[in-house]
């Protein structure tokens, strides 16, 4: 009985603890995203940066933030119909040069797997 007890307690804390760990996760993204607005705004009106605003970045068009003047590799992604989605932007973050090829990002510095999931979650849910 205790045994079953120990087994259900594990599967109660689990379902407990799902929630609130995915809401950490995307503040946690938020957080890190500071690292990003030294180039990039989430108002899609802000100009003057060196990066593209990502407001809406979800199913958003590679390279399509209108009045960016971005590198060939972007443009030509762009051209090819690459849309943004979280595991597309996971991946950009961990080596933008290796998804893009001579593009004009360099690697943001997000050395975990779990961060780079975090920001890419917290940037398609706004
Ligand atoms: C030092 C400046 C800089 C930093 C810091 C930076 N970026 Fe960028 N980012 C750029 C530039 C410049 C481009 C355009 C690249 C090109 O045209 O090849 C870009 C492009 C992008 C794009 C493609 C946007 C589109 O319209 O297709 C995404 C998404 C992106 N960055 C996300 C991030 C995230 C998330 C971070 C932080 C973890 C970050 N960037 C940090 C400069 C930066």
């Amino acid at each position: 009985v205790s045994a079953g007890r120990a087994v259900l307690a594990a599967v109660f804390s689990g379902l407990f603890w799902c929630g609130p760990a995915w809401a950490g996760d995307t503040a946690l993204g938020e957080k890190l995203f500071d690292t990003c607005r030294a180039c990039h705004a989430l108002d899609p009106q802000q100009g003057g940066m060196s990066g593209p605003h990502l407001a809406g970045l979800k199913n958003r068009t590679v390279g399509s933030a209108e009045g960016f003047d971005y590198s060939p590799a972007l443009r030509a992604a762009r051209d090819q119909g690459l849309a943004w989605d979280e595991a597309r932007l996971a991946a950009y973050l961990a080596d933008p040069d290796a998804m893009f090829r001579g593009g004009w990002m360099s690697a943001p510095g997000l050395d975990r797997e779990d961060d780079r999931a975090a920001v890419a979650r917290f940037l398609m849910s706004r």
